[in-house]
């Protein structure tokens, strides 16, 4: 077989290492990090193309930079198929990420000190959602609200009591760790009642979204942000859809607001994956996505594990793994022993700090585009059982790795193989 990566090879052997570790790594491992995700060769091969080498400033027929009509035709693509995908008036797809496509939002809907009201990070926030270290928490002033104690579903009538006491300039909503789904229309009703405008960011559930899986914020919210590589199953990046009349604003807050050139080739990525997404294909892997969630968390209950507001009505969940004398980091660690990868996680009202957690997130995404279906993520979920009640036995981590090893080769990750240079079986 023919190495894609000969140049890379020769000109930096060290840099050509640890990208086939890593494509190794991503092979040989259970990837149950909700946020990430395997993009298609087609995908790969944009991000990895020409179009790196091109400065773009400006938007498609207005730049400040000439030899700029190939990007003029990849970036309107992008921005056409994303306005179909979720029904908006205005796409922009050039946020290099999701937090700067919140900042884009934020520039744009406040001035520096307003009042803004964010998920708590603890309760399934976002750092970009108001947290202290965050431009978010550093501009703006925060308040922020969460779930309930007794259920740990969102508050929305401490939020709505919120708005009434606070009248922020904007609500902020959507997250990073929440397994249920959210009431978009309720909460931009709770802003339009306070004259706040208000942001779903929707950089998890985007998928969901797109083929109808969520309630789409859409109609609702006065913008939308998202990440393109979770659930959307895009390169790396980040995307904002808007009304009409916050479109001309919006646009020049990103640009030149807060970035300078847009990345090209990662926007040519992001309109192969929003192709992608606009496919039948795509509607059938994200109902598989959730139908795989469903059945992780169903086994992981009947393992005797506690869910985060007891289950999912999405593609992740929660588990507390303090019962077991665990915490997150451990957990995380102990699972990374036997070849699963997943991150730990705060839970809410958690007495452990973030980097310590009580909880462990998993999602489905990852491990669906590899072809998993109920069966096998009831396997895995049994897998993450043992593995968190062996207290660390060599013996059971070994068969663990066993059975994972059987599990990823029965579902290999870029069946051609080529994209990641593995030796092909
Ligand atoms: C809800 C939410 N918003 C924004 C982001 C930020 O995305 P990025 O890491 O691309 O800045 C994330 C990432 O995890 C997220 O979960």
């Amino acid at each position: 077989m023919t190495s894609r990566w000969t140049a890379l090879a020769q000109t930096d052997p060290e840099v050509a290492k640890a990208i086939r570790a890593e494509a190794s790594r991503q092979h040989e491992c259970l990837e149950l990090i909700a946020s990430e995700n395997f993009v298609s060769e087609a995908v790969l091969e944009a991000a990895g193309s020409v179009f790196t080498n091109k400065y773009a400033e400006g938007y498609p027929g207005r730049r400040y930079y000439g030899g700029c009509e190939n990007c003029d035709t990849v970036e309107s693509l992008a921005i056409e198929r994303a306005r179909r995908l979720f029904g908006a008036d205005h796409a922009n797809v050039q946020p290099h990420s999701g937090t700067q496509a919140n900042i884009a939002v934020y520039m744009t809907a406040c001035k520096p000190g307003d009042t803004v009201l964010g998920m708590r990070l603890a309760h399934g926030g976002h750092l970009s959602h108001g947290h202290p270290l965050n431009f978010s928490g550093r501009m703006y002033r925060i308040v922020d609200y969460g779930v309930r104690r007794e259920d740990e579903l969102l508050d929305y009538e401490e939020l709505a009591a919120l708005a009434e006491k606070e009248k922020p300039r904007l609500i902020v909503c959507g997250a990073s760790a929440y397994p249920r789904k959210i009431d978009f229309e309720r909460i931009a009703g709770i802003a339009a009642q306070v004259g706040a405008l208000c942001l779903a960011d929707i950089a998890h559930i985007a998928g969901l979204v797109a083929t109808g899986l969520h309630p789409s914020p859409v109609p609702h919210m006065d913008f939308v942000s998202t990440t393109t590589h979770k659930t959307l199953r895009g390169p790396r990046g980040g995307m904002i859809l808007c009304r009409q009349e916050q479109a001309k604003e919006l646009d020049k807050l990103l640009f030149p607001g807060n970035q300078g050139g847009p990345l090209v080739h990662i926007i040519a990525a992001k309109a192969v994956c929003l192709q992608e997404a606009l496919q039948p294909a795509f509607a059938e892997y994200q109902r598989q996505v959730v139908a795989n969630a469903a059945a992780l968390a169903d086994t992981l209950v009947q393992e005797g594990m506690r869910l985060v507001s007891g289950g999912t009505d999405n593609h992740l969940m929660l588990v507390d793994v303090s019962p077991l004398g665990l915490t997150g980091k451990s957990a995380q660690s102990l699972l990374e022993e036997a070849h699963i990868t997943a991150n730990k996680n705060t839970i809410p009202f958690d007495p452990n700090p973030p980097m310590v957690g009580s909880g462990i997130r998993l999602g489905s995404p990852a491990l669906t585009t590899r072809g998993m279906k109920e069966a096998e993520m009831r396997c895995v979920g049994r897998l993450i059982s043992k593995v968190l009640h062996s207290a660390e036995n060599a013996a059971v981590l070994e068969e663990v790795r066993k059975k994972v090893r059987e599990l990823t080769e029965a579902f290999p990750l870029y069946a051609e193989r080529r994209s990641l240079d593995l030796p092909v079986a």
